[in-house]
């Protein structure tokens, strides 16, 4: 089918609020070409702009997320570290106009503190010049793990109770939800896995209690807006009961 007739498809059915995707393979996607895995990250950031673009345009859904760095992906060897480092230096500085000019609002989701300075300020500044936009909040995870985010709202919860703030009685769910940094997005309806494993590596964890998941041997440099709206429609053929017997 083409991709107008998917996309024709996929909108006439209820969409997902907020999409997230651990992007997966891209050394593999290297390594079968004979090229060195930073080459995998790069056509891996082509394809993180072209599919924000996509949802952003089509006005698919309002929340996109992707997992770009995880708070265990400091175990690489050090060049790939800084390749990754600078390409999302690269990434926030020669491409938030294009964003802003899509209507995207990027977000950063994680801890940046470890990050070099002046990744930090091109990320700060593409934050800032793209907060007004209204077609979709695209948030990028970078230093983030489900863990991280749990034993943040813990911190802030202990935080709270230690200056008289809150009392353990008061600790609901609701509350430390909204205490979790991944807290600040509505969860996420559906989780996407390129690269072929079947697993969440740390991603969100309290947000992700009912997402439903997609999981596609592709590879992320490989991975198309068709194969997003496949993945969508995937979705829609899914019955989510949220632990309750449907009525
Ligand atoms: C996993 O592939 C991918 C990453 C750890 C990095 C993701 C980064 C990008 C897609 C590029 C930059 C992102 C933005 C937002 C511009 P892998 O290296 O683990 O692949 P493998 O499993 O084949 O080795």
């Amino acid at each position: 089918m083409s991709l107008a007739g998917l996309l024709e498809e996929v909108r006439a059915r209820p969409l997902p609020q907020h999409v997230a995707i651990i992007m997966d393979g891209n050394g593999r996607w290297a390594k079968a070409r004979g090229l060195p895995r930073t080459e995998g990250h790069r056509r891996g950031a082509d394809t993180v702009e072209r599919i924000a673009r996509f949802v952003a345009k089509e006005k698919l859904f309002p929340y996109l997320t992707v997992f770009a760095f995880s708070t265990e992906n400091w175990d690489r060897p050090k060049n790939e570290l800084d390749f990754l480092f600078s390409l999302l230096e690269e990434f926030a500085r020669t491409r938030w106009e294009e964003l802003r000019k899509n209507g995207v609002q990027l977000r950063i989701l994680g801890d940046p503190s470890p990050f070099p300075k002046s990744l930090r300020e091109a990320l700060d500044h593409a934050v800032a010049q793209t907060a007004g936009g209204q077609n979709l909040v695209f948030t990028v995870a970078l230093n983030f793990g489900g863990r991280w985010d749990v034993l943040s709202a813990a911190r802030r919860a202990m935080e709270l109770a230690r200056s008289g703030k809150l009392a353990p009685e008061e600790l609901s769910l609701e509350k430390f939800r909204e205490l979790l940094p991944g807290g600040a997005l509505p969860d996420p309806d559906l989780i996407i896995r390129t690269g072929g494993h079947q697993r969440l590596s740390n991603f969100f964890l309290f947000e992700a209690a009912y997402t439903e998941f997609y999981f596609t041997k592709t590879l992320w440099p490989d991975f198309t807006e068709e194969e997003l709206l496949l993945a969508l429609k995937d979705f829609q053929g899914r019955t989510r009961n949220f632990g309750k017997v449907r009525a």
